[in-house]
């Protein structure tokens, strides 16, 4: 069960960290529905392996550039190189983040600037970035952030990337009242554990917590990276145009507090 195959036919996307993890299921499903997609990260290894595997098993043809989004004058270059391969930039994918668990009576100030920096100020960075082309985007410009539920409740051991996903959340209720007139919808995806991810096998399987976590989330299973991305293909489709500066959770009906 999918959407319809031409879906996204005619849009242009940048997925940021889009090499690996959820970024990658996103650029799947946007490539497969007829978008042209590029992704930028740090490892220039990550981005050429994904580009040659979206290629040679799912037969999409993506382009990369090496960025760093916490660099806002080198992501500002990398994104208008981008738009001008791709021939213009109708949706804006914020997902890079860095995360690692640490409590927070041990964290250094370095290593919360560190997550506030890639996870928060790299979504400004990009967003503004990104403006001039979301602006010409014919049906609207689209940015969809992708956050985390733990940035209502609070993220013990992960409070530098609780509070950056709180920020994110904000910012895109910014933005969506700030640039809903030059017809740009802003956005975001709060996932639960997805399968497969980084977050999931550092964070949670690594740490021995996969069945505690499990028993709180009523679906009784993580989640997979195509559910993260029928989320973000609908807020960034046609079908979603009149959504804008709202939460799409998508974690099974996730439960962490009690
Ligand atoms: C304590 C740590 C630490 C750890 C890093 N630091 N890892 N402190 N415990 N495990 C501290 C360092 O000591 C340093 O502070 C500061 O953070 C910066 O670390 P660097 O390694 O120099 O930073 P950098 O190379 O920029 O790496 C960024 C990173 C890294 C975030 C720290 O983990 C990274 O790049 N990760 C890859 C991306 C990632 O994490 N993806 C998963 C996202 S998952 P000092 O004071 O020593 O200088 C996600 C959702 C998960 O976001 C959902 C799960 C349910």
């Amino acid at each position: 069960m999918s959407f319809a195959e031409n879906t996204m036919a005619g849009k242009t996307a940048l997925v940021t960290g889009g090499a690996t993890g959820i970024g990658a299921a996103i650029v799947r499903l946007l490539g497969k529905l007829g978008a042209r997609v590029a992704i930028t990260s740090r490892k220039e290894e990550n981005l050429k392996a994904a580009v040659q595997e979206f290629a040679e098993k799912d037969g999409i043809d993506v382009i990369y550039r090496v960025g760093d989004v916490r660099d806002a004058d080198g992501i500002k270059a990398v994104i208008a190189d981008i738009a001008t391969e791709l021939g213009g930039l109708d949706i804006l994918v914020c997902n890079a983040a860095g995360n690692f668990i640490c409590p927070t009576e041990e964290l250094s100030s370095n290593g919360w600037r560190t997550v506030i920096d890639i996870d928060l100020n790299g979504t400004f960075n990009c967003c503004q970035a990104a403006l001039p082309f979301l602006k010409k985007a014919t049906r609207g410009g689209r940015i969809v952030a992708i956050s985390t539920t733990h940035a209502d409740s609070g993220w013990p051991t992960a409070a530098h990337a609780g509070a950056a996903k709180a920020g994110i959340q904000n910012l895109m209720k910014s933005l969506s009242a700030e640039w809903g007139k030059y017809g740009v919808r802003a956005n975001w995806v709060s996932p639960g554990p997805i399968e497969g991810t980084e977050g999931v096998d550092r964070l949670i399987i690594a740490q021995g917590k996969a069945a505690e976590v499990l028993k709180r989330i009523p679906l009784g299973t993580f989640g997979q990276g195509e559910d993260i991305a029928n989320a973000v293909v609908f807020l960034s489709s046609d079908m979603g145009a009149y959504v804008s500066g709202t939460e799409l959770v998508v974690d099974g009906a996730a439960r962490w507090g009690t």
